[in-house]
């Protein structure tokens, strides 16, 4: 498939973690995802600073940093420090969205905008500009291993024409519940980036795993 695969790291083993990477890191998957959470913006608690660190010490694809954290400004530039590529934080967390996005650029990093399933992407009408990529929760956040959210296509649709009506290159991000047999509707509909994370790592084989993902799914 021509869209990217970005590996939610979420549902590694993370008593093996370094074996994980490497399978990533071996895998034709092109992003490692990291899930943040903090356990107030999201009902859970992930991993930090050492576990990031951990996994860009091995990792040879880029880091795809999603923040389902309070206040993200806090640690953009921690965030850069660690080798991070792509920086996403939430909508519904952030009080100053222009300053923040501004900010995520400046640390020479693609600034991204993630969205509950609850949240219209209309609302990024006057944003969009300033964003290299919006991030579409296609499950409630906070656990891997959940179901798709159908509802997602309709809102990759219509962001889609928002992007092409407002002649952006911003990229469409779908994250969450997503697998080899439900990947070819949602790049149908207009995502550029997938995220998997449980999909990828239950069969204990992510490289044969991230192949059917990949192979299953159309070009862009
Ligand atoms: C959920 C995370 C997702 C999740 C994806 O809050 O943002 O990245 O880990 O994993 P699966 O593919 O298991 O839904
Ligand atoms: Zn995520």
């Amino acid at each position: 498939m021509n869209a990217l695969l970005s590996v939610s790291m979420l549902s590694a083993d993370f008593g093996n973690l370094a074996r994980d990477v490497q399978a990533v890191n071996q895998s034709a998957a092109d992003w490692f995802h990291l899930d943040i959470m903090d356990g107030l913006f999201v009902p859970n608690i992930s991993y930090g600073f050492p576990v990031v660190a951990a996994i860009a010490q091995q990792a040879q694809k880029p880091l795809d940093a999603h923040l389902m954290i309070v206040d993200p400004d806090r640690y953009i530039d921690r965030f850069k420090a660690m080798g991070c590529t792509y920086l996403s934080v939430h909508y519904e967390a952030c009080t100053h969205l222009h300053r923040t996005l501004q900010h995520i650029r400046k640390s020479d990093m693609k600034a991204g905008v993630a969205l509950n399933p609850h949240t219209p992407v209309e609302l990024l009408e006057d944003i969009l500009e300033e964003a290299d990529f919006v991030l579409l929760m296609s499950v409630n956040p906070g656990f891997g291993g959940q179901q798709f959210i159908s509802h997602t296509l309709n809102k990759v649709s219509r962001l889609k024409a928002l992007i092409l009506r407002k002649n952006l290159s911003c990229q469409i991000e779908v994250d969450g519940g997503t697998h080899a047999a439900n990947a070819p509707s949602i790049i149908q509909a207009g995502a550029d980036i997938l995220v998997a994370g449980h999909a990828l790592f239950k069969d204990g084989d992510v490289r044969a795993a991230v192949e059917a993902f990949k192979n299953n799914t159309p070009p862009l």
